[in-house]
């Protein structure tokens, strides 16, 4: 693994390795003997909003002995239409690796193909890998370790958006039963589904059904980031799969709610709901330290 462009290009292997070294990380977090980014400078270029994941890799780059350079496409070039292939080539003779917070999905591909640096995806309009290892981390630690196995997992809400994506490929390689909730007009299309190919994703307009004796319920913004402008046309068809306290009576007992975060109380979540399950769904937002650090440590030993 020399990239973490998507959860799609992994195997269920390679998420497990990630994670058994991400719960090992949190573990010995504080003896700082883990060092492989040392004398090394990692880009984060971001053209969208973070707070989580700027956080997060600037932390854990530090932690494993490197330097994070934040780099906002507000004030670089690329932000006044520079080539991402130009920047690309430009970084890839100055730095070691590269974190992207981007739109497209080809954007990051360019990246990492021009750059030829350990480059990693820190959300696209495609897929958010980074949160989606730290979810099944935070799985992991709640209900222990291949505790996915055999599990009935539900996403409701805008369920095509780049979190739904990761989770629907997690369950693909994982293969854990994953029931996606929301109007027929925001379900995977069939091209998306065609090339997941398998029989253990659900695709429902019953939120209930989709709630119904699942151990995680999982949601996430109706409105992602570039979306602005379907404010208030979009949101009254979700409203049917807010997650509040009447749906998860269907769930299973000792059931959980993630929330990857920002989370827009009264509308994908009651606030009653969020707060309920707190615990868990910031365990989810610390854990995106522990596995990017996984990533991070993976990426910069097989760059050797
Ligand atoms: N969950 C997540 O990616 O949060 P940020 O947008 O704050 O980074
Ligand atoms: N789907 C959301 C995730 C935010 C972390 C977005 O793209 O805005």
């Amino acid at each position: 693994m020399r990239q973490l462009l998507s959860i799609e290009e992994l195997t269920g292997a390679q998420i497990c390795e990630l994670l058994a070294l991400g719960h090992k990380l949190k573990a010995e977090r504080g003896n700082h003997v883990h060092q492989p980014l040392q004398g090394q400078t990692w880009a984060l270029i971001f053209s969208k909003s973070s707070t989580r994941t700027r956080v997060s890799f600037e932390v854990g780059i530090a932690e494993l002995g490197g330097r994070p350079m934040f780099l906002s496409t507000r004030d670089i070039q690329l932000g006044r239409g520079e080539p991402i292939k130009d920047t690309a080539r430009v970084l890839g003779r100055m730095i070691h690796g590269a974190v992207i917070r981007t739109y497209g999905q080809d954007e990051v591909e360019d990246f990492a193909k021009y750059s030829q640096l350990p480059t990693i995806n820190a959300l696209t309009d495609q897929e958010h890998p980074c949160q989606i290892l730290a979810d099944l981390l935070t799985l992991e630690e709640t209900y222990g370790v291949g505790a996915w196995k055999g599990m009935k997992i539900a996403f409701l809400g805008d369920v095509d958006n780049n979190m739904g994506r990761s989770w629907m490929w997690a369950a693909k390689h994982l293969g854990f039963t994953l029931a996606l909730a929301g109007p027929e007009h925001a379900l995977p299309k069939q091209d998306v589904l065609a090339a997941l190919n398998c029989d253990n994703i659900i695709c429902t307009t019953d939120a209930e059904e989709a709630v119904r004796d699942a151990t995680v319920i999982n949601t996430d913004t109706w409105i992602s980031m570039g979306q602005e402008a379907e404010k208030g046309t979009k949101e009254q068809a979700f409203f049917p799969y807010q997650v509040n306290a009447g749906l998860l009576t269907q769930a299973a007992k000792g059931h959980s709610v993630f929330h990857c975060l920002p989370a827009y109380r009264g509308y994908e979540i009651t606030d009653d709901v969020l707060e309920a399950h707190a615990p868990v769904i910031f365990t989810e937002a610390e854990n995106r330290l522990h596995a990017q650090k996984a990533v991070l440590y993976t990426l910069a030993t097989n760059a050797r």
